[in-house]
């Protein structure tokens, strides 16, 4: 019996109502397996800024520092939206976050679940087999470097340093070894400076273990092999911007970006999770966003941050079920199946744990 507590974070859009699901799903298993789960609601993004002018308030990262873990929901939205350098976003908020928790490694797993093969654009055969992780470089690349802008022309600078990039490497590597033992490191060579030392430190430090087989792909080569040949892969692992796109390119290998999770790790707790998705803000307060890929986010943190394996399996499993038997948000929904509210999603998983 323990106590855990979480930093809330639901931010703009979607996100209270997604988040809401999952604490109600993390009350479940709390309930279950006899854990206590305490949650601490802060401020981030959008609603950070209206409510304080800033959207990474120092209240919320002072909470960040007391917390076993932070759970985040999206940022973002047309309210926000400008392209006014002078202008504060949202998404700086998140960045500015992910920056100060220095969790550089973003681990976003990739399964299709069997029921949901026909939820996917592309075909069963395709997809039946994919089981890979996104493992994307986090605080630094051109998100992080100096930005200019004059009025007439604008700058992003794209930098790493070694220690970043092995940093990343020795992450991607602990995680295929112990999976299937492949990894792909995924750059731009042939084109970018930062690519090419990438590229190197990959060889440095990956060929080390010959028990891991190891290759090298070109970003848009691996873009098309996503769609191609998702099965291929095991462990992806790239820098920042790669890793954004490559990402929600994979997500449709499942049915919907509303399932993907994530977990953001780095050497100190605590970690951050999130799903991929964002605020989705032509959904937001209609209750109909799909709370799976939040609510797997909870079971990566189960796993990772608590070793709470049990209960994660006691997520994971529940959310088999309720697909199983037929239950979808619209993103997922087909002809034949239940179609069901973000709430009712959340229940239903609650009530199979
Ligand atoms: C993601 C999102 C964020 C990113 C945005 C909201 C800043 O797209 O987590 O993938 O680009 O990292
Ligand atoms: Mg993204």
């Amino acid at each position: 019996m323990s106590d855990y507590n979480i930093l809330l974070l639901a931010g703009d859009g979607i996100g209270p109502e997604i988040t809401g699901e999952a604490v109600k799903v993390l009350e479940a298993v709390g309930r279950k397996f006899g854990h206590t789960f305490s949650f601490t609601e802060a401020l981030i993004g959008g609603i950070a800024i209206d409510e304080t002018g800033t959207p990474l308030p120092g209240k919320t990262l002072a909470l960040v520092k007391t917390s076993d873990a932070v759970l985040l929901g999206a940022v973002g939205g047309p309210k926000w939206d400008t392209t006014d350098p002078t202008k504060m976003r949202p998404e700086q908020g998140l960045l500015a976050l992910r920056k100060d928790m220095k969790v550089f490694a973003n681990v976003r797993p990739v399964k299709a679940y069997k029921q949901l093969l026909n939820a996917s654009t592309l075909k069963d055969e395709v997809i039946k087999d994919v089981d890979l992780v996104i493992v994307r470089e986090l605080i630094g690349g051109i998100y992080f470097g100096e930005k200019k802008r004059t009025s007439t022309s604008a700058t992003d600078t794209c930098d790493y340093d070694i220690d970043q990039i092995d940093d990343i490497l020795k992450f991607a590597y602990l995680i295929a070894k112990g999976r299937r033992k492949k990894i792909t490191s995924v750059d731009k060579a042939n084109v970018l400076e930062t690519s090419r030392l990438w590229r190197e430190r990959a060889k440095t430090i990956l060929e080390l273990d010959k028990s891991i087989q190891y290759d090298n792909m070109l970003v848009d080569n691996c873009a098309m092999q996503l769609i191609r040949n998702p099965a291929q892969f095991d462990v992806i692992v790239t820098e920042n911007m790669f890793g954004d796109i490559l990402s929600d390119e994979a997500a449709m290998l499942t049915g919907s970006i509303g399932m993907l999770s994530s977990g953001s790790f780095g050497s100190e707790k605590p970690a951050l999770f999130e799903p991929i998705h964002g605020s989705a803000p032509d959904i937001a307060g209609k209750n109909i966003a799909n709370p799976l890929g939040t609510i797997s986010s909870c079971a990566l943190m189960l796993r990772s941050s608590f070793e709470l394996d049990e209960e994660a399996d006691a997520i994971e499993k529940a959310i088999e079920a309720a697909l199983e038997k037929g239950y979808r948000t619209l993103d997922i929904m087909e002809s034949n199946k239940t179609r069901v509210l973000t709430a009712e999603m959340g229940d239903l998983i609650s009530e199979e744990i």
